[in-house]
C-alpha cells in the first residue's frame, strides 16, 4: 500500500528512535526535563524567537496562541479555509470564545487590503461601540486547505506591516514553515520575524511522531504555559517524544526538498490522465490537490485504495495526496502507473 494521505503518517526512523530511547527526562511540568528544553530553546534559536513551549500537538499551540492575544468576545483576521478554523474542533468558539473575521483567500494567501477592509471605520452615523476593531491577524504557512501553497516573505511582509499599522498583533500557524522554507530558500526566522507567534509542528514533514511548539516573546511563552495546563498539555517524562522532534529538526529539514520534488512528479504523472483535472501552478510544496472529472472524491479514493493508493477526499470533487519522508521517488512511480489504470469513469 502507498499511503498518500497525509506527511504525518510516517513512522520514526530506527535512528530517530534510538535518540529517544537514550533521552535524559525529567518532570517537565516541574521544569525538569532536560530534553524538552533542549528543544525548546533549539526552537525558540530556529525562529529568532526569546522563547518558545512544546505542546502536544499543533491544534494545542495553534489554541494556545489564540488565548493569548485575544479575549472571549474579541475578533480576529483569518483565511476562510484556515486549518484553525477547519479542523481544530471548532475550539476557535468552544475554547477560545473568539470570532473569526473572514478574508476568502487566493491559493490560502490574502493581501494587506483584505486586512484593512476587516476594519471598521469611524463614521458619524455609527456608535464606536459597533465598530470593533478585530486584534489579531492569522496567517498559514504553507496553506494546507489551498493545497500546502507558500507565502512568499515579501507577501507575508506586507500583510504583517498592515496588521500592525492597524493595531493588530500576528500569529503564524507554521506547521509547515520548514516546507516554506524549504519551497523559497528563505530561513525559518525570516518569516517568524514578521510575527509576535509562530506555531510549528514536528509531526508532519520531518516525520517526528508527536508534538508542535510555539515560539514568541518570553513573557508571551510564560502566559502560554498556563494555558498549556488548562488545556491539559503538560506532560511529565516527555523529553522521550521532544527528542524525536528534535531529531527530526537537526536531520530532516533540508531533505523536504525530496518530498516537494516527488508531489511534482506525481502532480506531473496525474495530471496527464484522462478523468483527472489538475492544476500543476498550485503544487508548490508537498500537497497535491486534484479534482476528479467524472466520479466523486470518495469514489476515487475508494477506487484507488483497492489497487493500493491511499488518499484522502477533501470535498465532493476534491482529492489530496502528500508527500512525506516513506514515500519515495519509486512509490510516486508506482502510484501514477496505478491511478493511471484505474476506471476514473462513472
Ligand atoms: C496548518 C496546520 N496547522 C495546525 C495543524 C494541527 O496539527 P495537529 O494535527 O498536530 O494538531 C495542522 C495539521 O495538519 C495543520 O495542517
Amino acid at each position: 500500500m502507498i499511503d498518500l494521505r497525509s506527511d504525518t503518517t510516517s513512522k520514526p526512523t530506527p535512528e530517530m528512535r534510538e535518540a529517544m530511547a537514550r533521552a535524559e527526562v525529567g518532570d517537565d511540568v516541574l521544569g525538569d526535563d532536560p530534553t524538552v528544553k533542549r528543544l525548546e530553546a533549539r526552537v525558540a534559536e530556529i525562529l529568532g524567537k526569546e522563547a518558545a513551549i512544546y505542546t502536544p500537538s499543533g491544534t494545542m499551540a495553534n489554541q494556545i496562541a489564540l488565548r493569548c492575544h485575544l479575549r472571549p468576545g474579541d475578533w480576529f483576521v483569518v483565511e476562510a479555509d484556515s486549518h484553525v478554523l477547519r479542523v481544530e474542533g471548532a475550539a476557535t468558539a468552544g475554547l477560545a470564545n473568539v470570532a473569526p473575521s473572514l478574508v476568502e483567500g487566493r491559493q490560502g494567501r490574502f493581501g494587506p487590503e483584505d486586512v484593512i477592509a476587516r476594519v471598521p471605520r469611524p463614521h458619524p452615523s455609527i456608535p464606536d461601540w459597533l465598530a470593533i476593531a478585530p486584534k489579531l491577524v492569522w496567517i498559514e504557512n504553507t496553506h494546507n486547505g489551498a493545497g500546502g501553497t507558500v507565502w512568499p516573505l515579501a507577501e507575508l511582509a506586507k500583510v504583517a506591516a498592515a496588521a500592525r499599522k492597524e493595531g493588530m498583533a500576528v500569529h503564524l500557524d507554521g506547521a509547515r514553515i520548514w516546507n516554506a522554507a524549504v519551497a523559497t530558500g528563505t530561513p525559518e526566522a525570516e518569516f517568524a520575524a514578521h510575527c509576535d507567534t509562530i506555531s510549528v509542528c514536528f509531526s508532519k514533514g520531518l516525520g517526528a511522531p508527536v508534538g508542535s511548539a510555539l515560539a514568541g516573546p518570553a513573557e508571551t511563552i510564560r502566559e502560554a504555559r498556563r494555558y498549556r495546563a488548562a488545556y491539559g498539555g503538560g506532560m511529565r517524562q516527555a523529553g522521550i517524544i521532544a527528542a524525536g522532534a528534535l531529531y527530526a529538526l537537526e536531520n530532516n529539514r533540508a531533505r523536504l526538498a525530496e518530498d516537494h520534488a516527488n508531489a511534482r512528479l506525481l502532480a506531473e504523472g496525474l495530471a496527464k490522465i484522462d478523468g483527472i483535472a489538475l492544476d500543476l501552478a498550485t503544487v508548490e510544496s508537498n500537497i497535491v490537490v486534484l479534482h476528479p472529472t467524472e466520479i466523486s472524491a470518495s469514489t476515487f479514493v475508494d477506487r484507488a485504495e483497492e489497487a493500493g493508493v491511499r488518499m484522502l477526499p477533501l470535498g465532493a470533487n476534491t482529492v489530496r495526496a502528500v508527500t512525506c519522508l516513506d514515500v519515495s521517488r519509486r512509490d510516486i512511480e508506482r502510484a501514477i502507473e496505478i491511478i493511471a489504470a484505474l476506471d476514473l469513469g462513472a
